[in-house]
């Protein structure tokens, strides 16, 4: 295939990738936007293997056979509460490729540069090789942290800015003795030297994370491995790599941005580290002096209770995707419209485990989007509201963030249907949730706990809807 139909095709992919960015951006697009994006990679899988490999055919379709296989499996396989591990692993993967081009293109002996070009190519390669080996172990961390193989509290070593420091330090000085020693024909040292700082760096750097930043670091990870494989792309001289590792970097950046922003954190803070605990141990204090009692209702309370509404406030968290209720909570809906109640969902930005969690959920189970709303839209509503039912939502509506300066999600965002009539919350015990942060608005006088499985909870209420 000669070069200009590869560059056509590329330019073609990379156009199916932006509209596949901007389909996801709205509930109603994203399916179209997914699509895009398929036809988008099959298209450029399709021009790289047609158009530039010209050799070890066989190798290349044994591996694609063997990676589309795994990857199918683990799609097929994959629970919508382990998308973020998933997504973690993939990650690691990018990061782990990017190291081998990385090596594989400087032991390259057929690429003869010199001068400037040499050195620029040097610095593509170790750059390439620096963010790919930070992205492959620390997105190995993130995966054993999210998937609870170890636990998801903050390792903070003492003095651990320091050690940051000193490995940002090494790492530059290695990279002006790969230069030197690369001009000589040598380099191979360094190189290694920085692969094992920077991993240890990835390491270092998620360890000391804490349960509740996950979501931020996942989505920075996301963001590395796009500027990894633009960084291959650079080595590779391959400029559909360059436009979508820088597509995948910027968009993750944006959505740490955005998810910082949501959690009132501030993105150094992040990366720094140490807030938060994974652990979800039961709550024995709010916070505050005043915890009062906590009054627990059964499923006829809460039918009536919601019959008696005119303003119904659905809060949906990570509960809801543990109990698989959205079927449920959709039938509720329809019924209590159909009875000329007025019901809308109020989504928090970092519910559930990844981003937009709750709203794939909602849509698999077709809630229509126009009664779906984000937490800016609807968060002055609530002293409008007579009945919020919190479907296994913790953190996310947990008053403390306002009202205990000292806590440590103090500051973030919170959906405050504590300010509505009444609140009823649906969760099993009174364990905290992914912060370890204990919730005093399980204790306010307008709050109905409903104790159980929030599918069978649902199912009970449903029910005795009539
Ligand atoms: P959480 O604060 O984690 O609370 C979930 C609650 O659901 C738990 O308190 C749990 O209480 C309850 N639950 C679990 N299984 C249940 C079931 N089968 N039936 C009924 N209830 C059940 O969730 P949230 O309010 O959605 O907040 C999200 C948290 O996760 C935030 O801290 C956020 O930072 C973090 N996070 C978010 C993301 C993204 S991007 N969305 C990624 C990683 C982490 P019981 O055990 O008592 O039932």
């Amino acid at each position: 295939m000669s070069q200009g139909i590869v560059t056509v095709a590329y330019i073609g992919a990379t156009i199916l990738f932006i509209l596949a960015l901007g389909g996801l951006s709205t509930q109603e697009t994203s399916r179209r936007g997914n699509l895009y994006g398929m036809a988008g990679m099959a298209l450029a899988l399709l021009a790289t293997l047609i158009g530039i490999v010209s050799d070890n055919y066989f190798l290349l379709f044994v591996s694609v056979l063997i990676g589309g296989t795994i990857g199918l499996m683990l799609a097929k396989k994959v629970e919508m509460t382990q998308m973020p591990e998933l997504v973690a692993i993939l990650h690691s993967l990018v990061g782990l490729a990017a190291v081998l081009v990385g090596f594989a293109n400087f032991m390259d002996h057929t690429i003869s540069l010199s001068g400037v070009e040499k050195t620029i190519h040097d610095v593509e390669t170790y750059l390439g090789i620096l963010i790919g080996a930070l992205t492959f172990s620390g997105s190995v961390v993130a995966f054993l942290k999210l998937s609870a193989r170890i636990s998801g509290k903050p390792m903070l070593l003492p003095l651990r800015h320091w050690l940051n420091l000193i490995l940002l330090v090494l790492a530059v000085w290695f990279c002006f003795g790969f230069i030197a020693q690369s001009a000589a024909g040598g380099g191979m040292l360094p190189l290694i030297a920085m692969t094992v700082i920077s991993l240890l760096f990835g390491v270092h750097m998620v360890m000391a994370i804490g349960g509740a930043d996950m979501p931020v670091v996942v989505s920075m990870l996301n963001s590395y491995s796009g500027w990894a494989a633009a960084a291959t792309g650079f080595m590779l001289s391959n400029d559909l790599l360059i436009v979508v590792g820088a597509l995948v970097g910027s968009s993750g950046a944006i959505l740490s941005y955005i998810m910082c922003r949501a959690m009132n954190r501030n993105f150094i803070s992040v990366i720094a580290g140490g807030f938060g605990t994974a652990e979800g141990h039961t709550a024995t204090s709010s916070g505050t002096d005043d915890e009062g009692e906590v009054v627990a209702v059964e499923d006829a309370e809460a039918a009536d209770l919601l019959l008696q509404a005119k303003e119904v406030m659905i809060i949906p968290g990570y509960g809801m995707a543990v109990a698989q209720a959205q079927h449920v909570v959709n039938d509720i809906t329809r019924k209590l419209r159909d009875k000329n109640i007025n019901v809308r969902f109020g989504i928090h930005p970092v519910a559930g485990r990844m981003p937009g969690h709750m709203n794939v959920l909602l849509a698999e189970a077709k809630v229509p989007y126009d009664i779906v709303f984000e937490l800016d839209e609807i968060n002055d509503d609530f002293p409008d509201v007579d009945v919020s039912v919190v479907i296994g939502a913790n953190d996310i509506v947990n008053p403390a963030a306002q009202e205990v300066p000292d806590s440590p999600i103090a500051g973030m965002p919170v959906l405050e249907c504590w300010k509505g009539k009444t609140t009823i919350v649906l969760k099993r015990s009174m364990a905290t949730g992914y912060a370890g942060v204990a919730n005093p608005l399980f204790y306010k006088d307008n709050t109905r706990m409903l104790f159980g499985d929030a599918r069978e909870s649902l199912s009970g209420v449903l029910a005795l809807l009539g």
